[in-house]
């Protein structure tokens, strides 16, 4: 039945960036049929390494490091710790869960790096990179936003188009701008190490194009041939940035392995901690290498990482890459930085126990071929019209039929009617036409034919009537109830990939060992007196409240983005200590206000600011009253060159907080701070 050329199977997810919690994205693109895939194997005694990992450097991580003024350190663990967690609680089995901050993948990631330049296999060159002047940084990556060539999209990154999936280098940009000041860069020269991707073309061209044509996904292979098509461009591999693995090369001080080149040897480090028989896993080619990950991935996973593999030497190539398109969320892209999305952390709060349904609902859902939507109304119709009303009413009127009449015992099976051998010989079809599916990839289908063995043992049922016939024939309706237990046993075995707690609870009911796929083709081990006990519904209703209240949480979202959209504030240039305590901020009370004639804006006051009484106008006119600030406590920028506004010299500046909706607050010192105290 399966690919029993390959002896074991090597399955890696891609390592989500430790800069925010997974959301239903990550999930039905990667990490829901990497699970379902893995279990899979698993319950085929294949022996099987499912890795997973934060990817823990990369410019995504210094860049939220920045906005939240603390340490690229500390947000990765904050993450890495969450991540873990919510895989753990939502199922997904990897057999190691391991981040690129350890120290084995820092030695494993240099040792690779260290052996393909000792080769000469890298191209050493002095090109002109962007660099703000303002800021004093080389703008790597993502860095550096702007227009992308391909596509027109306005906010592209330097080293993506999150648009359309291309692949860019930051000086392919159009309108390139500074995410660190606004400002646009200059060009300025550095040292980097490339990888000489055109000279991989002809043996990529044979590999991919001619060697995984029928197996490869379409939207997979479609992406690889137009990157091969359009010509491959040597790529830096090396970073001036100090958040990453180190250039291990004399006089590569200040530079850093590139993210995508040390994330995809995250793989190789977690299988080496996992295992000392790692290399088992990935030398030999009778191992089954498979990725899964998102579209925007295809290219570092089937192109650049396997050049690097091809140019090590010593490893080998991925068998498949089975990427997924995007799942958008209510018709609109999910985006970790405008917050729309669905976190993994908070459903699993807001639904505790209901894995299984979000699993169903993603697989049924998954964006294999197409980009997909998931939204909260179809989520309730999913759980309330088909895991409730097909799959957990099967089950729970099997179990009730069986407590009702046979006393929670599997009934003796009599003679079979036509009905009985032709639902049997049905029963017979799905392991095999799931594993089919499964096989390939295609996880809706197979989710898809385990639901049409429920449905086929609700039609049995409602057609077989046994509620109406057992006053008079009581042997046929133990025949019915024995066909319809071997329904839900089979249906425990097979669920098991996509629904696994759900299964494991079906398996408790029915007493059943722990079964093999394979063990689903004869259910032969119900027997009749075994006990079975019915512990209650597998699946509950999902209210209109519970939808109502996550789309208000998404509405609270939108509103908060179109604010913050209105009102973008662009990070300002950074700045030294000695810019900041040139400002002499000094603590002052309002003695005088009043309302400058034939202005909106302008308010006259007079402070005293410790040193002296002055006149400062300041623009919170349409804020307060003049009367009701008199007394009020103000931080007073005392050195600021003196303007003057409306005929009236103005003598500095009163600090204000300005709010998303342009509302102004005062920046007001304690009461105690004397007039005069310096604010630092
Ligand atoms: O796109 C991402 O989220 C990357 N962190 C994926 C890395 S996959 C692998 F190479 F580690
Ligand atoms: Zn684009």
């Amino acid at each position: 039945m399966f690919m029993p050329e390959f002896k074991r199977f090597l399955i890696t997810s891609a390592l989500p960036y430790a800069n925010g919690p997974i959301h239903i994205g990550h999930l039905a693109g990667v990490y829901v049929p990497a699970d379902i895939y893995v279990r899979y194997l698993r319950m085929n005694d294949k022996d099987v390494l499912f890795i997973g990992g934060s990817d823990e450097h990369g410019v995504p991580i210094t860049i939220k490091a920045m906005r939240e003024g603390v340490s690229p350190q500390k947000i990765v663990d904050r993450y890495h710790e969450l991540i873990k967690k919510s895989f753990e609680e939502f199922g997904i089995s990897f057999d190691i869960y391991s981040r690129t901050s350890h120290k084995i993948h820092h030695e494993t990631a240099s040792a690779f790096f260290r052996k393909m330049y000792d080769n000469g296999q890298f191209i050493e060159k002095v090109s002109s990179q962007y660099y703000d002047e303002a800021t004093g940084h080389f703008l790597a990556d993502r860095y550096i936003t702007g227009t992308c060539p391909h596509c027109g999209y306005e906010n592209a990154y330097g080293d993506q188009c999150e648009k359309c999936g291309t692949s860019l280098n930051a000086t392919d940009l159009i309108n390139p701008k500074s995410v660190l000041s606004g400002n646009s860069p200059v060009l300025k020269e550095t040292r980097h190490w490339f990888l000489p991707l055109d000279q991989y073309e002809d043996w990529l061209r044979k590999w991919i194009l001619e060697g995984h044509k029928d197996d490869w996904k379409s939207n997979v292979y479609g992406q690889c041939k137009s990157w091969i098509d359009q010509g491959l461009q040597p790529r830096a591999v090396t970073r001036d940035l100090d958040w990453g693995v180190k250039v291990p090369v004399e006089g590569a001080d200040g530079k850093v392995l590139y993210v995508w080149f040390d994330a995809p040897i995250g793989y190789i480090s977690a299988t080496r901690e996992l295992t000392p028989d790692w290399e088992k896993y990935w030398k030999d080619p009778e191992t089954k290498l498979v990725h899964f990950i998102g579209k925007d991935n295809i290219v570092f996973h089937c192109i650049i990482f396997p050049c690097m593999l091809k140019a090590e030497g010593t490893y080998i190539l991925p068998d498949n890459v089975p990427a997924n398109e995007f799942l958008n969320l209510e018709n609109e892209k999910i985006s970790t930085s405008r917050n729309w999305a669905v976190w993994l952390n908070e459903y699993l709060e807001d639904f505790p126990g209901k894995q299984d349904v979000l699993r169903y609902v993603l697989t049924a859902n998954a964006p294999e071929t197409k980009d997909n939507d998931f939204t909260w109304k179809d989520f309730q119709a999913k759980n309330n019209n088909e895991l409730v009303a097909i799959f957990g009413n099967f089950i729970n009127r099997t179990l009730v039929l069986t407590q009702k009449f046979f006393d929670g015992k599997v009934p003796a099976c009599g003679d079979f009617l036509p009905v009985d051998l032709e639902t049997m010989e049905t029963m017979k079809g799905f392991p095999e036409k799931i594993s089919a599916s499964l096989e390939q990839y295609r996880f809706r289908e197979a989710l898809g034919e385990m639901m049409n063995l429920a449905r086929l043992g609700n039609k049995y049922l409602t057609d077989s009537e046994p509620w109406k016939i057992f006053k008079d024939q009581p042997d046929r309706v133990g025949t019915i109830l024995y066909i319809s237990l071997m329904i839900c046993a089979e249906l425990s075995i097979l669920s098991a990939p996509f629904l696994p707690f759900t299964a494991e609870k079906i398996r408790k009911m029915l007493n059943l060992p722990l079964l093999k796929w394979k063990d689903a083709s004869h259910p032969d081990w119900l027997k009749s007196g075994d006990e079975i006990h019915n512990s209650g519904l597998l699946f509950e209703k999902v209210e209109d409240s519970q939808i109502e209240a996550q789309i208000n949480k998404l509405m609270e979202t939108k509103k908060i983005n179109e604010k913050a959209a209105a009102k973008g504030i662009p990070l300002k240039p950074e700045i030294t200590f000695d810019d900041f305590s040139g400002m002499d901020i000094r603590s002052g009370t309002i003695l005088e206000a009043e309302k400058l004639p034939k202005t909106k804006k302008l308010l006259k006051l007079k402070i005293d600011t410790g040193i002296d009484v002055r006149t400062v106008v300041s623009g919170i006119a349409e804020f307060f009253e003049p009367a009701d600030i008199i007394g009020k406590k103000v931080s007073v920028l005392v050195n600021l060159a003196p303007r003057t506004l409306k005929g009236i010299e103005s003598k500095g500046m009163i600090l204000m907080a300005e709010n998303a909706d342009g509302k102004l607050f005062f920046v007001s010192p304690e009461t105690g701070a004397e007039n005069g105290s310096t604010i630092k």
